[in-house]
């Protein structure tokens, strides 16, 4: 293994110590291919006397979309939490890769920076920084909104930066907790389109929490439900592309899912 790294489990930094520096021979480099990018285990996370998360087993390989679903107050942003490190598992394996990114629902850019600014803001400083970021911007079509202030874009804009900011970094692991949820449906359609796009191109592993079905099945490779703690369905999305609601394997796995969730 050798980008995978303990997150927890008794060790409190993830990313920092990859576990092996050994020259791999051709063995080991197929071996490592199949490394997932996230291998959870019996993950458990306790607030008080209620487990949230009790058991959880999930992995995500390496480019692979896969969405979570649940009901709110499941632990789905425990979860994602736990994935990028901004919180603790009580019990179990997690490993995830050093270079983690996440968008929340809102876009959270700081007010006092510029677009541009906001975007490079977890880089290393150097002489592409600004080329870097541009780039970046090109690719959420912001690039004539790099000198402008946060306060003067819309709700989409924002989080487009926000998503900008996220793949500049070249995340190994993008985790995203509900991106869309907070925008007009005509938005949300646009920037699910934007982030199947990038990500076909950037090529991380992706763990999208979401409590829309249909997005989920449009846009994930696998999805997952979590309920009572536990993932009580993680499944391969057998939908062809382009993915059509009006496609009966789609129709059938929309129910399936809403029943998941109580809905019938
Ligand atoms: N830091 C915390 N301290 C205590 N309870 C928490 C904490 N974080 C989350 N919870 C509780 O855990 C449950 C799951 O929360 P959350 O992961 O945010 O759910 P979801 O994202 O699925 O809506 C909720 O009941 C929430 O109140
Ligand atoms: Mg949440």
């Amino acid at each position: 293994m050798t980008t995978a790294t303990p997150a927890t489990t008794g060790t409190p930094s993830a990313g920092t110590t990859p576990a092996t520096t050994a020259t791999p021979t051709t063995d080991a480099v197929a071996a490592t291919a199949t490394v997932p990018a996230v291998h959870l285990r019996g993950l458990r996370r306790v607030f008080g006397s209620r487990a949230v998360l009790d058991g959880v087993d999930l992995s995500i390989a390496r480019g692979e979309f896969v969405a979570l679903l649940g009901a709110s107050g499941t632990g789905k942003t425990t979860l994602l939490r736990i994935l990028g490190a901004l919180d603790q598992a009580d019990e179990g394996t997690v490993l995830v890769p050093p270079v983690r990114t996440v968008v929340f629902q809102e876009p959270r850019l700081v007010p006092s920076k510029r677009v541009l600014a906001n975007v490079t803001v977890g880089l290393p400083r150097g002489a592409t920084t600004r080329e870097t970021g541009l780039k970046a911007l090109a690719e959420v079509g912001l690039e004539r909104h790099a000198d402008a202030w946060p306060a003067t874009l819309s709700g989409g804009e924002a989080q487009r930066v926000a998503l900008a900011r996220a793949l500049v970094r070249e995340p190994q692991l993008l985790l995203l907790d509900e991106p869309f949820a907070a925008l007009d449906a005509l938005t949300r359609l646009r920037m699910q389109n934007l982030v199947g796009d990038l990500v076909r191109r950037h090529r991380p592993a992706v763990l999208l929490v979401t409590h829309d079905v249909d997005e989920a099945v449009r846009l994930a490779d696998r999805v997952a439900v979590l309920r009572d703690g536990l993932l009580v369905r993680d499944e391969v999305v057998g939908v062809d592309h382009p993915r059509d609601p009006a496609d009966p394997a789609f129709a059938e796995l929309r129910r399936n899912l809403l029943a998941d969730l109580g809905v019938h």
